[in-house]
């Protein structure tokens, strides 16, 4: 069996979130995306000062991009020597996307210095391109040196977004990019906007301020150094949501429930995953799939179960209902414990197709023995789903 990944520690110390940290090994396990020593060794490369929540929130945004399936490439303005792009840049190789990374890679353009800013003078003028290059790598990477917003012209004319790292300090470039990006993001895509809230950077809050006055989403505060705040783009009300997007599953194909694979489709009444599958636990164990194929009206749902039989319950019947009506009931006894049992399941028009089932009586490992510290109420557990 493969070593458990080592547990990542901050190159500063103190704690890291618990799927960082505790619970990383289960972290991997589920498929999290972060390489979270590597990525924290890559944030810190020489620098003395290092801004813990910063590194995490940024990274925990890309763990929601991962489980969301959010399309679209990722932007930072204002990249200063590299330090926050090495987790855009590292995050977005991972996925699979373009790293946008936009500098004069001089320092700040006199001509931002105009209302909150008028009187500033230049600043994080140590630096170069080549520099950066060095420090957070090619791959997957476009580097746009020059003024914002004129380097947007250098940007694909279709680009699309997931999450935009706006770190520009003064009012006029921070507006100029919210303008620019917004209508840019993927519904659910991350728009970060550092230093508000700083009391050093007033150009920030008014630039946030002004341009979320009027649209339907607002931003929340993070607790790193400086400030900075995230804001989500808003879906329309007409499209899939994330986890409805997320329930589509292929046609044909067998779909283990271990180690959490097959987490989107399950809704309530399911224990945590195990390697082997999952325990449905109480009344209720709800599934909502959405078969890949449009053209489907009607499917087929296999799934292969089991329940636990034992003397004194012999057997135990299942009540399963599909879109909310009864449809079937299922007898499972000891001949008959484990395997696959067939459903027919009509496509609704808008929403997932719904399983449920609702085990007459559910049984706890203690009640099986009394030695036993297990209390979950168990009902049926699901191995694998396949659509058809
Ligand atoms: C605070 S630094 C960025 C720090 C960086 N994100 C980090 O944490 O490692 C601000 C950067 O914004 C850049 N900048 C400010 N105004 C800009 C503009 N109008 N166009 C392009 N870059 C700009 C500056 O050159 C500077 O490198």
């Amino acid at each position: 069996m493969a070593d458990p990944p080592a547990k990542p520690q901050w190159p500063q110390g103190g704690p890291l979130p618990q799927r960082f940290s505790s619970n990383y090994a289960r972290y991997r396990e589920r498929g999290g995306l972060l390489d979270v020593a590597e990525d924290a060794r890559a944030y810190a490369g020489a620098d003395k000062v290092l801004d813990k929540e910063r590194f995490v929130f940024l990274s925990l945004a890309f763990d929601q991009i991962a489980k969301e399936g959010l399309t679209g490439d990722v932007v930072e303005l204002g990249v200063y020597q590299g330090q926050t792009a090495t987790i855009l840049a590292r995050n977005a190789r991972r996925l699979g996307r373009t790293a946008w990374l936009m500098d004069t890679f001089t320092g700040f353009d006199a001509k931002d210095f105009v209302g909150a800013d008028a009187g500033r003078g230049p600043q994080f003028t140590d630096t170069s391109l080549e520099a950066v290059r060095a420090r957070v790598g090619e791959e997957n990477t476009h580097y746009i040196k020059g003024f914002f917003p004129d380097t947007a012209a250098h940007l694909p004319p279709d680009g699309r977004y997931c999450l935009v790292h706006i770190d520009v300090d003064l009012y006029a470039p921070i507006l100029s990019a919210l303008t620019f990006f917004y209508p840019r993001m993927v519904p659910g895509g991350f728009i970060v906007v550092h230093d508000y809230g700083s009391l050093a950077w007033e150009g920030a809050d008014k630039a946030v301020d002004v341009f979320f006055a009027d649209k339907p989403e607002c931003p929340i505060q993070m607790p790193d150094s400086a400030g900075s705040i995230v804001v989500r783009r808003q879906r329309p009300a007409s499209a899939a949501t994330w986890m409805q997007a997320k329930q589509v599953v292929p046609v044909g194909e067998w779909r283990p429930t271990a180690n959490g694979q097959a987490a989107s489709v399950l809704g309530e009444g399911w224990f945590r995953p195990e390697p082997w599958g999952v325990w449905g636990v109480g009344p209720s164990h709800v599934i909502g799939i959405v078969p890949d194929d449009p053209g489907l009206e009607n499917f087929a749902l296999d799934l292969d179960v089991h329940a636990v039989v034992q003397p004194s319950r012999p057997t135990l019947l299942v009540d399963v209902l599909v879109n909310g009506e009864p449809a079937a009931q299922w007898r499972f006894s000891e001949a008959e414990n484990r395997g696959v049992r067939t459903l027919t399941v009509g496509r609704p028009a808008a929403v997932p197709a719904t399983v449920e089932l609702r085990p007459q009586s559910v049984l706890t490992p203690r009640d099986l023995n009394p030695a036993s510290n297990d209390t979950r109420p168990l009902g049926v557990a699901l191995h694998r789903l396949r659509v058809r």
